[in-house]
Protein backbone atom coordinates (compact mmCIF):
# COMPACT_ATOMS: atom_id res chain seq x y z
CA UNK A 1 0.00 0.00 0.00
CA UNK A 2 0.84 3.61 -0.72
CA UNK A 3 0.23 7.06 1.00
CA UNK A 4 -2.64 8.10 -1.16
CA UNK A 5 -6.49 9.69 -0.93
CA UNK A 6 -6.99 6.46 1.23
CA UNK A 7 -4.10 7.10 2.88
CA UNK A 8 -2.72 10.27 3.36
CA UNK A 9 0.84 11.48 4.74
CA UNK A 10 0.71 12.81 8.16
CA UNK A 11 3.08 14.39 10.48
CA UNK A 12 3.09 12.65 13.52
CA UNK A 13 4.48 12.87 17.73
CA UNK A 14 4.43 9.63 19.02
CA UNK A 15 2.71 9.63 22.75
CA UNK A 16 0.78 6.67 23.16
CA UNK A 17 3.56 3.96 24.05
CA UNK A 18 3.10 0.61 23.74
CA UNK A 19 5.08 -2.67 25.63
CA UNK A 20 8.75 -1.82 24.49
CA UNK A 21 10.50 -4.43 26.64
CA UNK A 22 9.39 -7.71 24.45
CA UNK A 23 8.19 -9.73 27.70
CA UNK A 24 4.56 -10.76 27.12
CA UNK A 25 3.38 -10.34 30.17
CA UNK A 26 -0.01 -12.69 29.67
CA UNK A 27 1.16 -16.25 30.15
CA UNK A 28 -2.66 -18.10 29.37
CA UNK A 29 -1.58 -20.42 26.85
CA UNK A 30 -2.78 -20.59 23.12
CA UNK A 31 -4.68 -23.97 22.43
CA UNK A 32 -2.30 -26.89 21.14
CA UNK A 33 -3.98 -26.95 17.41
CA UNK A 34 -3.47 -23.15 17.16
CA UNK A 35 -1.61 -22.58 14.17
CA UNK A 36 1.43 -20.16 13.56
CA UNK A 37 2.69 -19.46 10.52
CA UNK A 38 3.97 -16.53 7.85
CA UNK A 39 1.62 -15.35 5.02
CA UNK A 40 3.00 -14.52 1.26
CA UNK A 41 1.14 -14.31 -2.10
CA UNK A 42 2.11 -15.73 -5.20
CA UNK A 43 2.74 -12.39 -7.09
CA UNK A 44 4.97 -10.98 -4.60
CA UNK A 45 6.55 -14.04 -4.43
CA UNK A 46 7.20 -16.58 -6.80
CA UNK A 47 8.69 -14.83 -10.13
CA UNK A 48 9.00 -17.10 -13.05
CA UNK A 49 6.31 -14.64 -14.33
CA UNK A 50 6.13 -16.44 -17.76
CA UNK A 51 7.77 -19.68 -17.02
CA UNK A 52 6.08 -23.95 -17.23
CA UNK A 53 3.02 -22.04 -19.01
CA UNK A 54 1.65 -19.15 -17.00
CA UNK A 55 0.44 -16.34 -18.62
CA UNK A 56 0.30 -12.90 -18.25
CA UNK A 57 -1.73 -11.44 -15.46
CA UNK A 58 -2.80 -8.02 -14.23
CA UNK A 59 0.32 -6.94 -12.30
CA UNK A 60 2.38 -8.79 -14.78
CA UNK A 61 0.93 -5.89 -17.60
CA UNK A 62 -0.18 -3.09 -14.98
CA UNK A 63 3.84 -3.02 -13.69
CA UNK A 64 5.08 -3.36 -17.25
CA UNK A 65 2.90 -0.97 -18.72
CA UNK A 66 3.22 1.18 -15.67
CA UNK A 67 6.44 1.24 -14.59
CA UNK A 68 5.87 5.24 -13.05
CA UNK A 69 3.11 3.59 -10.80
CA UNK A 70 5.57 1.59 -8.74
CA UNK A 71 8.40 3.24 -6.17
CA UNK A 72 11.14 1.47 -7.72
CA UNK A 73 9.70 1.07 -11.02
CA UNK A 74 10.09 -2.39 -10.84
CA UNK A 75 7.76 -5.68 -11.33
CA UNK A 76 7.28 -9.23 -9.91
CA UNK A 77 8.61 -10.92 -12.99
CA UNK A 78 11.66 -11.91 -10.43
CA UNK A 79 10.12 -11.19 -7.26
CA UNK A 80 12.02 -13.23 -4.50
CA UNK A 81 11.51 -16.37 -7.05
CA UNK A 82 9.97 -18.66 -4.40
CA UNK A 83 8.86 -20.96 -7.78
CA UNK A 84 12.68 -22.21 -7.75
CA UNK A 85 13.28 -21.64 -4.15
CA UNK A 86 10.43 -23.26 -1.81
CA UNK A 87 12.89 -25.68 -0.92
CA UNK A 88 15.04 -23.44 0.99
CA UNK A 89 12.20 -21.47 2.13
CA UNK A 90 10.62 -24.13 3.39
CA UNK A 91 13.90 -24.50 5.60
CA UNK A 92 13.38 -21.05 6.27
CA UNK A 93 10.12 -22.37 7.96
CA UNK A 94 11.97 -25.16 9.98
CA UNK A 95 14.22 -22.99 10.85
CA UNK A 96 11.22 -20.66 12.69
CA UNK A 97 9.57 -23.87 13.85
CA UNK A 98 6.03 -22.53 12.21
CA UNK A 99 3.39 -25.35 11.60
CA UNK A 100 1.65 -23.60 8.60
CA UNK A 101 2.20 -21.74 5.58
CA UNK A 102 0.00 -19.26 3.58
CA UNK A 103 0.91 -18.63 -0.13
CA UNK A 104 -1.91 -18.16 -2.66
CA UNK A 105 -2.11 -19.67 -5.88
CA UNK A 106 -0.98 -17.86 -8.78
CA UNK A 107 -4.36 -17.83 -11.28
CA UNK A 108 -2.95 -17.29 -14.57
CA UNK A 109 -0.51 -20.41 -13.44
CA UNK A 110 -2.63 -23.04 -13.08
CA UNK A 111 -5.57 -21.37 -15.73
CA UNK A 112 -4.23 -19.49 -17.90
CA UNK A 113 -6.67 -18.22 -19.78
CA UNK A 114 -9.48 -19.04 -16.93
CA UNK A 115 -12.46 -20.97 -18.87
CA UNK A 116 -11.34 -19.47 -22.21
CA UNK A 117 -8.47 -22.43 -21.95
CA UNK A 118 -6.98 -25.85 -20.34
CA UNK A 119 -5.19 -26.46 -17.10
CA UNK A 120 -1.06 -25.82 -17.08
CA UNK A 121 -0.29 -29.05 -15.82
CA UNK A 122 3.37 -27.57 -15.22
CA UNK A 123 1.43 -25.26 -12.40
CA UNK A 124 -0.56 -27.85 -11.13
CA UNK A 125 2.52 -29.67 -10.81
CA UNK A 126 4.29 -26.52 -9.03
CA UNK A 127 1.53 -26.44 -5.94
CA UNK A 128 1.42 -30.25 -5.88
CA UNK A 129 4.90 -29.84 -4.99
CA UNK A 130 5.08 -27.37 -2.79
CA UNK A 131 2.50 -28.43 -0.91
CA UNK A 132 3.53 -32.27 -0.48
CA UNK A 133 7.12 -30.54 0.67
CA UNK A 134 5.43 -28.49 3.37
CA UNK A 135 3.48 -31.35 4.48
CA UNK A 136 6.63 -33.47 4.47
CA UNK A 137 8.07 -30.98 6.63
CA UNK A 138 5.31 -30.98 9.41
CA UNK A 139 3.68 -27.73 7.51
CA UNK A 140 0.02 -26.94 6.85
CA UNK A 141 -0.36 -25.34 3.41
CA UNK A 142 -3.11 -22.33 4.46
CA UNK A 143 -3.84 -21.37 0.56
CA UNK A 144 -5.55 -18.33 -0.34
CA UNK A 145 -7.04 -18.88 -4.24
CA UNK A 146 -6.85 -15.42 -5.47
CA UNK A 147 -4.53 -12.18 -3.82
CA UNK A 148 -4.89 -9.61 -6.27
CA UNK A 149 -3.88 -11.31 -9.46
CA UNK A 150 -5.74 -12.61 -12.44
CA UNK A 151 -5.34 -13.43 -16.10
CA UNK A 152 -5.18 -10.34 -17.98
CA UNK A 153 -7.65 -11.66 -20.58
CA UNK A 154 -10.33 -11.04 -17.94
CA UNK A 155 -10.10 -7.67 -17.99
CA UNK A 156 -9.65 -7.43 -21.67
CA UNK A 157 -12.25 -9.49 -22.53
CA UNK A 158 -15.41 -8.57 -20.21
CA UNK A 159 -13.75 -5.69 -17.39
CA UNK A 160 -12.70 -8.95 -14.85
CA UNK A 161 -14.68 -8.05 -11.73
CA UNK A 162 -16.99 -5.01 -12.83
CA UNK A 163 -18.46 -8.11 -14.79
CA UNK A 164 -20.40 -10.96 -13.05
CA UNK A 165 -18.66 -13.40 -15.32
CA UNK A 166 -15.85 -13.19 -13.15
CA UNK A 167 -18.23 -15.01 -10.16
CA UNK A 168 -18.27 -18.03 -12.92
CA UNK A 169 -14.38 -17.73 -13.44
CA UNK A 170 -13.62 -18.03 -10.02
CA UNK A 171 -16.16 -20.66 -9.10
CA UNK A 172 -13.77 -22.45 -11.86
CA UNK A 173 -10.73 -22.03 -10.13
CA UNK A 174 -11.91 -22.80 -6.97
CA UNK A 175 -13.33 -25.83 -8.25
CA UNK A 176 -10.10 -26.71 -10.08
CA UNK A 177 -8.08 -25.79 -6.62
CA UNK A 178 -9.95 -27.87 -4.50
CA UNK A 179 -9.82 -30.63 -7.11
CA UNK A 180 -6.17 -31.03 -7.64
CA UNK A 181 -5.38 -29.81 -3.72
CA UNK A 182 -8.12 -30.08 -2.13
CA UNK A 183 -6.99 -33.41 -0.89
CA UNK A 184 -4.04 -31.79 1.40
CA UNK A 185 -5.68 -28.67 2.25
CA UNK A 186 -7.23 -27.93 4.75
CA UNK A 187 -7.33 -24.58 4.73
CA UNK A 188 -9.21 -22.37 1.78
CA UNK A 189 -9.36 -18.30 1.64
CA UNK A 190 -11.26 -17.41 -1.33
CA UNK A 191 -10.13 -13.71 -1.85
CA UNK A 192 -7.76 -11.68 0.16
CA UNK A 193 -8.30 -8.12 1.55
CA UNK A 194 -11.48 -7.43 -1.43
CA UNK A 195 -11.59 -4.01 0.10
CA UNK A 196 -7.91 -3.23 -0.71
CA UNK A 197 -8.02 -4.63 -4.16
CA UNK A 198 -11.30 -2.02 -4.75
CA UNK A 199 -9.69 0.91 -2.79
CA UNK A 200 -6.69 0.94 -4.40
CA UNK A 201 -8.09 -0.98 -8.09
CA UNK A 202 -11.29 1.36 -8.45
CA UNK A 203 -11.23 4.20 -5.89
CA UNK A 204 -7.37 5.67 -6.51
CA UNK A 205 -6.46 3.60 -9.34
CA UNK A 206 -2.87 2.94 -7.99
CA UNK A 207 -3.59 -0.11 -8.49
CA UNK A 208 -4.81 -2.57 -12.20
CA UNK A 209 -7.24 -1.96 -13.41
CA UNK A 210 -6.49 1.81 -12.93
CA UNK A 211 -9.74 3.00 -12.41
CA UNK A 212 -10.77 5.84 -11.08
CA UNK A 213 -12.71 9.26 -11.43
CA UNK A 214 -11.46 12.74 -10.23
CA UNK A 215 -10.91 13.95 -7.56
CA UNK A 216 -10.02 10.60 -6.18
CA UNK A 217 -7.63 9.66 -8.67
CA UNK A 218 -6.15 10.38 -12.19
CA UNK A 219 -7.08 7.62 -14.48
CA UNK A 220 -8.71 7.55 -18.31
CA UNK A 221 -11.43 5.28 -17.21
CA UNK A 222 -13.63 4.55 -14.25
CA UNK A 223 -16.25 6.10 -11.51
CA UNK A 224 -14.80 5.99 -8.17
CA UNK A 225 -18.51 6.27 -7.14
CA UNK A 226 -20.26 3.83 -8.40
CA UNK A 227 -17.55 1.10 -9.56
CA UNK A 228 -16.48 0.02 -6.31
CA UNK A 229 -19.67 -1.51 -5.35
CA UNK A 230 -20.19 -3.02 -8.42
CA UNK A 231 -16.77 -4.83 -7.85
CA UNK A 232 -17.69 -5.87 -4.17
CA UNK A 233 -20.72 -7.17 -4.96
CA UNK A 234 -18.79 -9.74 -7.91
CA UNK A 235 -16.38 -10.43 -5.15
CA UNK A 236 -18.82 -11.43 -2.57
CA UNK A 237 -21.08 -13.47 -4.51
CA UNK A 238 -17.68 -14.91 -6.42
CA UNK A 239 -16.85 -15.82 -2.58
CA UNK A 240 -20.18 -17.53 -2.18
CA UNK A 241 -19.67 -19.40 -5.24
CA UNK A 242 -16.60 -20.72 -3.78
CA UNK A 243 -17.88 -21.89 -0.34
CA UNK A 244 -20.52 -23.12 -2.02
CA UNK A 245 -19.09 -25.46 -4.69
CA UNK A 246 -16.57 -26.17 -1.36
CA UNK A 247 -19.12 -27.21 0.58
CA UNK A 248 -21.57 -29.30 -1.10
CA UNK A 249 -18.53 -30.81 -3.81
CA UNK A 250 -15.77 -31.68 -1.52
CA UNK A 251 -15.80 -30.84 2.22
CA UNK A 252 -17.45 -34.16 3.36
CA UNK A 253 -14.79 -36.07 1.59
CA UNK A 254 -11.87 -33.19 1.93
CA UNK A 255 -12.67 -32.32 5.82
CA UNK A 256 -11.26 -28.67 5.39
CA UNK A 257 -12.54 -24.94 5.95
CA UNK A 258 -13.16 -22.26 3.80
CA UNK A 259 -13.49 -18.56 4.71
CA UNK A 260 -11.96 -15.39 3.29
CA UNK A 261 -9.44 -12.75 4.33
CA UNK A 262 -10.17 -8.75 4.59
CA UNK A 263 -8.02 -6.17 5.84
CA UNK A 264 -9.16 -4.44 8.90
CA UNK A 265 -8.15 -1.29 10.32
CA UNK A 266 -9.52 -0.03 13.97
CA UNK A 267 -10.96 3.30 14.26
CA UNK A 268 -12.03 4.69 17.40
CA UNK A 269 -13.63 8.19 17.50
CA UNK A 270 -11.76 11.42 18.19
CA UNK A 271 -13.95 12.87 20.44
CA UNK A 272 -17.02 11.86 22.98
CA UNK A 273 -19.69 13.74 20.74
CA UNK A 274 -22.44 11.77 18.97
CA UNK A 275 -21.56 12.61 15.68
CA UNK A 276 -17.94 11.10 15.86
CA UNK A 277 -18.94 8.36 17.21
CA UNK A 278 -21.40 7.23 14.44
CA UNK A 279 -18.98 8.54 12.32
CA UNK A 280 -16.89 5.76 13.42
CA UNK A 281 -19.18 3.37 13.07
CA UNK A 282 -19.66 4.49 9.40
CA UNK A 283 -16.40 4.01 9.30
CA UNK A 284 -16.30 -0.03 10.32
CA UNK A 285 -18.78 -0.05 7.73
CA UNK A 286 -17.25 1.65 4.83
CA UNK A 287 -14.34 -0.52 5.65
CA UNK A 288 -14.61 -4.37 6.88
CA UNK A 289 -18.31 -4.83 7.93
CA UNK A 290 -19.00 -3.88 3.79
CA UNK A 291 -17.56 -7.44 3.11
CA UNK A 292 -18.33 -9.34 6.21
CA UNK A 293 -21.80 -8.42 6.91
CA UNK A 294 -22.93 -9.61 3.43
CA UNK A 295 -21.78 -13.05 3.54
CA UNK A 296 -22.36 -13.43 7.28
CA UNK A 297 -25.68 -12.00 7.17
CA UNK A 298 -26.61 -11.51 3.39
CA UNK A 299 -26.94 -7.77 3.19
CA UNK A 300 -25.03 -4.50 3.38
CA UNK A 301 -25.04 -2.86 6.54
CA UNK A 302 -27.00 -0.22 7.19
CA UNK A 303 -24.77 3.27 7.08
CA UNK A 304 -24.40 2.27 3.33
CA UNK A 305 -27.24 1.39 2.27
CA UNK A 306 -28.63 5.63 3.76
CA UNK A 307 -25.55 7.09 2.30
CA UNK A 308 -24.88 4.78 -0.86
CA UNK A 309 -28.77 4.74 -1.82
CA UNK A 310 -29.26 3.05 -5.52
CA UNK A 311 -25.02 3.21 -5.93
CA UNK A 312 -24.62 0.27 -3.67
CA UNK A 313 -25.94 -3.16 -5.62
CA UNK A 314 -28.92 -5.10 -4.17
CA UNK A 315 -28.94 -8.84 -3.50
CA UNK A 316 -31.45 -10.87 -5.67
CA UNK A 317 -33.68 -13.40 -2.88
CA UNK A 318 -32.00 -16.45 -4.86
CA UNK A 319 -28.49 -14.32 -3.91
CA UNK A 320 -29.34 -13.88 -0.72
CA UNK A 321 -30.27 -17.56 0.01
CA UNK A 322 -26.77 -18.70 -1.61
CA UNK A 323 -25.39 -16.43 0.95
CA UNK A 324 -27.12 -17.65 3.74
CA UNK A 325 -26.70 -21.16 2.99
CA UNK A 326 -22.81 -20.65 2.29
CA UNK A 327 -21.32 -19.05 4.69
CA UNK A 328 -17.82 -18.67 5.53
CA UNK A 329 -16.16 -21.59 7.74
CA UNK A 330 -13.86 -19.02 9.29
CA UNK A 331 -12.86 -15.44 8.63
CA UNK A 332 -9.43 -14.07 8.05
CA UNK A 333 -8.57 -11.49 9.53
CA UNK A 334 -5.26 -9.02 8.29
CA UNK A 335 -4.60 -5.97 10.67
CA UNK A 336 -1.71 -3.59 10.70
CA UNK A 337 -2.87 -0.56 12.06
CA UNK A 338 -5.60 2.05 13.69
CA UNK A 339 -7.12 5.77 12.82
CA UNK A 340 -9.08 8.14 14.95
CA UNK A 341 -12.12 9.30 13.24
CA UNK A 342 -14.02 12.56 12.60
CA UNK A 343 -17.25 13.20 11.38
CA UNK A 344 -17.82 14.78 7.78
CA UNK A 345 -21.38 14.72 7.71
CA UNK A 346 -22.68 16.40 10.13
CA UNK A 347 -20.06 18.34 10.66
CA UNK A 348 -18.07 19.42 7.53
CA UNK A 349 -14.53 18.61 7.81
CA UNK A 350 -12.00 20.44 4.57
CA UNK A 351 -10.51 16.98 2.82
CA UNK A 352 -8.23 13.88 3.52
CA UNK A 353 -8.80 10.26 3.74
CA UNK A 354 -12.22 9.40 3.64
CA UNK A 355 -13.96 12.54 3.85
CA UNK A 356 -16.07 11.60 0.64
CA UNK A 357 -19.22 9.72 0.26
CA UNK A 358 -17.19 6.69 -0.98
CA UNK A 359 -16.08 6.18 2.56
CA UNK A 360 -18.57 7.07 4.45
CA UNK A 361 -17.58 10.96 5.31
CA UNK A 362 -15.45 10.35 7.73
CA UNK A 363 -12.08 11.73 8.33
CA UNK A 364 -9.22 9.57 9.06
CA UNK A 365 -6.69 10.76 11.34
CA UNK A 366 -3.25 9.62 12.79
CA UNK A 367 -3.73 12.23 15.74
CA UNK A 368 -5.85 13.07 18.43
CA UNK A 369 -4.17 16.84 18.84
CA UNK A 370 -0.50 15.74 19.10
CA UNK A 371 -1.11 12.40 20.37
CA UNK A 372 -0.33 9.91 17.49
CA UNK A 373 -2.58 7.06 17.54
CA UNK A 374 0.25 4.14 18.05
CA UNK A 375 4.12 4.50 17.58
CA UNK A 376 4.55 5.95 13.95
CA UNK A 377 6.58 3.61 11.76
CA UNK A 378 8.53 4.07 8.43
CA UNK A 379 5.11 4.19 6.88
CA UNK A 380 2.39 6.89 7.11
CA UNK A 381 -0.44 4.37 7.52
CA UNK A 382 1.22 1.87 9.72
CA UNK A 383 1.66 2.68 13.80
CA UNK A 384 1.95 -0.03 16.07
CA UNK A 385 -0.99 -0.03 18.27
CA UNK A 386 -1.80 -3.42 19.69
CA UNK A 387 -4.07 -2.20 21.82
CA UNK A 388 -6.55 -1.69 18.35
CA UNK A 389 -5.73 -5.08 17.26
CA UNK A 390 -7.35 -6.33 20.65
CA UNK A 391 -10.26 -3.73 20.46
CA UNK A 392 -10.89 -5.11 16.72
CA UNK A 393 -11.20 -8.66 17.66
CA UNK A 394 -13.44 -8.18 20.42
CA UNK A 395 -15.87 -5.90 17.44
CA UNK A 396 -15.66 -8.58 15.59
CA UNK A 397 -16.55 -11.02 18.02
CA UNK A 398 -19.60 -9.32 19.07
CA UNK A 399 -20.69 -8.88 15.50
CA UNK A 400 -20.38 -12.18 14.09
CA UNK A 401 -20.52 -14.57 17.18
CA UNK A 402 -19.66 -17.86 16.50
CA UNK A 403 -17.24 -17.41 13.12
CA UNK A 404 -13.83 -18.92 14.24
CA UNK A 405 -11.24 -16.18 13.02
CA UNK A 406 -7.68 -16.74 11.81
CA UNK A 407 -4.94 -13.54 11.95
CA UNK A 408 -4.21 -13.81 8.44
CA UNK A 409 -1.69 -11.07 8.71
CA UNK A 410 -0.04 -8.99 10.99
CA UNK A 411 3.54 -7.42 10.68
CA UNK A 412 5.64 -4.68 10.28
CA UNK A 413 7.33 -2.70 7.15
CA UNK A 414 10.75 -1.06 6.61
CA UNK A 415 11.31 1.53 4.19
CA UNK A 416 14.93 0.92 2.36
CA UNK A 417 16.23 4.50 2.39
CA UNK A 418 19.27 5.50 0.90
CA UNK A 419 21.26 5.66 4.38
CA UNK A 420 19.82 2.14 5.19
CA UNK A 421 22.19 -0.65 5.54
CA UNK A 422 21.94 -4.64 5.61
CA UNK A 423 22.99 -4.25 9.36
CA UNK A 424 20.05 -1.63 10.26
CA UNK A 425 17.61 -4.08 8.20
CA UNK A 426 18.56 -6.99 10.12
CA UNK A 427 18.81 -5.87 13.73
CA UNK A 428 15.16 -5.30 14.12
CA UNK A 429 13.78 -4.42 17.38
CA UNK A 430 11.08 -2.55 16.08
CA UNK A 431 9.68 -5.50 14.14
CA UNK A 432 10.18 -7.18 17.17
CA UNK A 433 8.10 -5.05 19.49
CA UNK A 434 5.44 -4.81 16.96
CA UNK A 435 4.95 -8.34 16.44
CA UNK A 436 5.65 -9.44 20.71
CA UNK A 437 2.75 -6.16 21.10
CA UNK A 438 -0.11 -7.84 19.02
CA UNK A 439 0.95 -11.44 20.34
CA UNK A 440 0.04 -10.22 23.25
CA UNK A 441 -2.87 -8.00 22.40
CA UNK A 442 -4.06 -11.34 20.74
CA UNK A 443 -4.06 -12.84 23.82
CA UNK A 444 -5.54 -10.62 25.95
CA UNK A 445 -8.48 -10.56 23.18
CA UNK A 446 -8.48 -14.39 23.34
CA UNK A 447 -9.10 -14.62 27.00
CA UNK A 448 -11.67 -12.05 26.49
CA UNK A 449 -13.73 -14.76 24.38
CA UNK A 450 -12.03 -14.15 20.94
CA UNK A 451 -12.04 -17.59 18.63
CA UNK A 452 -8.92 -17.32 17.22
CA UNK A 453 -7.36 -20.39 15.96
CA UNK A 454 -3.94 -19.26 14.17
CA UNK A 455 -1.73 -16.10 13.42
CA UNK A 456 0.18 -15.24 10.25
CA UNK A 457 3.16 -12.91 10.32
CA UNK A 458 3.52 -10.81 7.19
CA UNK A 459 5.87 -12.01 6.12
CA UNK A 460 8.12 -14.84 5.68
CA UNK A 461 10.93 -13.04 3.57
CA UNK A 462 10.93 -9.48 2.22
CA UNK A 463 9.31 -9.10 -1.17
CA UNK A 464 7.67 -7.05 -3.80
CA UNK A 465 5.54 -4.51 -2.09
CA UNK A 466 2.94 -3.28 -4.90
CA UNK A 467 3.03 0.06 -5.47
CA UNK A 468 6.72 0.06 -3.14
CA UNK A 469 7.93 -2.19 -5.35
CA UNK A 470 10.69 -3.79 -3.24
CA UNK A 471 11.55 -0.86 -1.13
CA UNK A 472 9.59 -1.49 1.81
CA UNK A 473 10.67 -4.70 3.54
CA UNK A 474 8.07 -6.96 5.43
CA UNK A 475 9.64 -10.16 5.99
CA UNK A 476 11.25 -12.17 9.27
CA UNK A 477 13.81 -12.71 6.60
CA UNK A 478 15.66 -10.17 4.72
CA UNK A 479 16.17 -11.10 1.08
CA UNK A 480 19.23 -9.54 -0.88
CA UNK A 481 17.19 -8.47 -4.23
CA UNK A 482 20.60 -8.78 -6.09
CA UNK A 483 21.41 -12.26 -5.09
CA UNK A 484 17.84 -13.78 -3.37
CA UNK A 485 19.97 -14.52 -0.44
CA UNK A 486 17.97 -15.15 2.19
CA UNK A 487 19.04 -13.89 5.59
CA UNK A 488 17.15 -14.48 9.17
CA UNK A 489 16.52 -10.96 10.97
CA UNK A 490 16.61 -10.73 14.34
CA UNK A 491 12.94 -10.86 14.23
CA UNK A 492 13.32 -14.66 12.88
CA UNK A 493 15.25 -15.36 15.81
CA UNK A 494 12.45 -14.25 18.10
CA UNK A 495 9.61 -15.61 16.82
CA UNK A 496 11.66 -18.70 16.50
CA UNK A 497 12.16 -18.53 20.39
CA UNK A 498 8.20 -17.76 20.89
CA UNK A 499 6.62 -20.61 18.69
CA UNK A 500 9.56 -23.12 20.78
CA UNK A 501 8.13 -21.72 24.49
CA UNK A 502 4.41 -22.72 22.87
CA UNK A 503 5.08 -25.95 20.82
CA UNK A 504 7.52 -27.35 23.66
CA UNK A 505 5.70 -25.98 26.91
CA UNK A 506 2.58 -24.70 26.11
CA UNK A 507 3.28 -22.30 28.39
CA UNK A 508 3.75 -18.79 26.17
CA UNK A 509 5.61 -16.24 28.92
CA UNK A 510 8.05 -15.34 26.76
CA UNK A 511 11.93 -14.79 28.33
CA UNK A 512 14.73 -13.35 26.37
C1 LIG B 1 -1.92 -6.79 2.78
C2 LIG B 1 -1.75 -7.60 1.54
O1 LIG B 1 -2.57 -8.73 1.59
C3 LIG B 1 -0.31 -7.98 1.26
O2 LIG B 1 -0.26 -8.40 -0.06
C4 LIG B 1 0.60 -6.81 1.55
O3 LIG B 1 1.89 -7.07 1.15
C5 LIG B 1 0.53 -6.50 3.02
N1 LIG B 1 -0.83 -6.15 3.38
C6 LIG B 1 1.44 -5.35 3.47
O4 LIG B 1 1.03 -4.16 2.89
Amino acid sequence: MLPSLLFPLYSSSYLHQTSSDHILKDASPFPSDFLFGTASSAYQYEGAYLTDGKGLDNWDVFTHENPGKIADGNNGDVAVDQYHRFLEDIQSMKYLGVNSYRFSISWSRVLPKGRFGGVNHMGIKYYNNLIDALITNGIKPFVTLSHFDFPQIFENQFKSWLSPEMQNEFGYLADTCFKYFGDRVQHWITINEPNIQIGFGYISGMYPPSRCSMPYGHCTQGNSETEPFIVAHNMILAHAKAVQIYHTKYQKEQKGTIGIAVQTTWFEPISDSIADKKATERAQSFNFNWILDPIVYGKYPEEMVNILGSALPQFSSSEVKTLMNYKPDFLGINYYSSYFIQDCLITACTSGAGASKVEGYVLKLIQKGNVSIGEPTDINWLHNYPEGFRKMLNYLKDRYPNVPMFITENGLGDLQKPETTVKDLLHDTKRIRYVSGHLDALRSAMRDGANVKGYFVWSLLDNFEWSYGYTLRFGLFHVDFTTLKRTPKQSASWYKNFIEQHLNTGDLTFKR
